[in-house]
């Protein structure tokens, strides 16, 4: 993977992180890319123009103005020259700036001039990353089509620890060499979060309640959308199957409590998110800390409901997300499912129907039909899971176009 040939502008704004901007900067160089730095006058305090220089063997960029010679740098030719527009370390100011327009530097004025494709690269403590402005900052940032690479988990330059350490310079090196290099594959550079298989529910240490649903559909969707190009996070109930694509990452789970907090952490980062587990509606209300003895003849569980991990993403998700869950039903299939679309949100919903042979749970076969948010039906004919996968993320793809 090479980014040879490459004109990258990079942007270096002032954070704690922006002393990884001078091994960004040989990394670019080295794999073959012609780099030239715009600061911002605060970076400045971080990293000096003359170590950003040296290595990446170009003038680095700070004022409108050139020495106040009333020679001006032209952050119009540099937007134009640049194959793509990278900013690492991205603040939460400049962030800010971005997503409403200011211009008052020039980055910013580089930002709003530029053609190419844009990446961030977020990096600031913890609790600024999950401000709700923050958040919706980067939200309308990824609406431009600018594409974030995502900060990594980590002791912070506060001492905390958490999610706001600028991605390291390898990973955004072969982060952004892979969007050249791949064939451009549909679902290049886009995140999908799939749950897949079955909960348990535990009644004491050795016994739970759970359903029969194996993973295969799930899986092979997983699958399907890492061959498109997605990288994908399943998020998976206990199964007998495994998965082993470079482009899937496993989280397992056992209860739908877990699930539910996997799922939701996972959600803002991703594009694409896909309910695909049998997950239990309820949960007994205690677990028993020792195996139950056998002693009465009758043995009353509590049981209460259990998170309804779909409805509540459904109310998280931002515009650019793309939401799809299952059905199974038994009766008044379509009616139930469009309903089901409505109160979880979804922008697309998967209907088996258990009146239909060889569809559902534990088959390899299923039968399936697909309501969409403007009502549109689609019946597909019995076909392998691994079949269907490809026709359903096919249809994804032909949606989020
Ligand atoms: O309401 P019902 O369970 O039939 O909805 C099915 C859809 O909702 C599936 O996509 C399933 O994965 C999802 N679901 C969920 N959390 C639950 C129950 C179901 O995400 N607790």
């Amino acid at each position: 993977m090479s980014l040879k040939g490459k004109k990258i502008v990079l942007g270096v704004t002032a954070s704690i992180a922006a002393y990884k901007a001078a091994h960004l900067v040989r990394l670019l160089v080295k794999s073959g890319a012609e780099v030239q730095v715009i600061m911002t006058q605060a970076a400045t305090n971080f990293i000096t123009p003359l170590t950003l220089s040296t290595l990446s063997k170009n003038p680095v960029f700070v004022d409108f103005q050139k020495d106040k010679t009333g020679e001006w740098n032209n952050h119009v030719a540099l937007g134009l020259w640049a194959d793509m527009l990278l900013i690492a370390p991205a603040s939460a100011n400049t962030i800010a700036k971005m997503a409403n327009g200011f211009c008052d530097n020039l980055l910013l004025a580089t930002y709003l001039s530029a053609r190419c494709p844009v990446y961030l690269c977020p990096a600031m403590d913890l609790d600024m990353l999950v401000h709700p402005s923050t958040y919706a900052n980067l939200a309308k940032l990824r609406q431009y089509g600018n594409q974030i690479i995502e900060s990594g988990e980590g002791e912070l330059a506060s001492g905390l620890f958490g999610k706001g350490r600028m991605a390291e310079p390898e990973e955004i090196v072969a982060w952004l060499a892979s969007q050249y290099t791949a064939k451009s594959l549909p679902l290049q550079g886009k995140k999908a979060l799939i749950t897949a298989g079955a909960t348990r529910e535990y009644i004491d240490p050795v016994r739970f309640i759970s359903n029969n649903s194996s993973g295969k559909m799930g899986y092979a969707i997983a699958e399907s959308l890492a061959e498109e190009g997605a990288m994908v996070t399943l998020v998976s109930g206990k199964t007998s199957l495994s998965m082993h694509h470079e482009n899937v990452q496993m989280v397992a789970v056992e209860t739908a409590e877990q699930m539910y907090w996997a799922t939701i952490n996972a959600t803002p980062s991703n594009d694409i998110i896909i309910h695909c587990a049998a997950v239990a509606d309820y949960t007994p209300k205690e677990m028993a800390m020792q195996k139950i003895k056998k002693k009465e003849n009758e043995l009353f569980i509590e049981l209460v409901k259990t998170k309804d991990i779909a409805k509540e993403v459904g109310n998280l998700l931002m515009p650019h997300q793309f939401h799809v869950g299952f059905a199974l039903e038994t009766n008044d299939e379509v009616k139930n499912a469009s309903e089901k679309l409505l109160r979880k949100k979804f922008d697309m919903i998967i209907l088996n129907s258990l009146q239909d042979k060889g569809a559902g749970f534990e088959h390899d076969t299923n039968k399936i039909t697909i309501i969409d948010k403007e009502n549109n039906i689609t019946y597909f004919p019995l076909k392998s899971k691994n079949e269907l996968a490809k026709d359903i993320v096919n249809v994804i793809i032909s949606k989020i176009k």
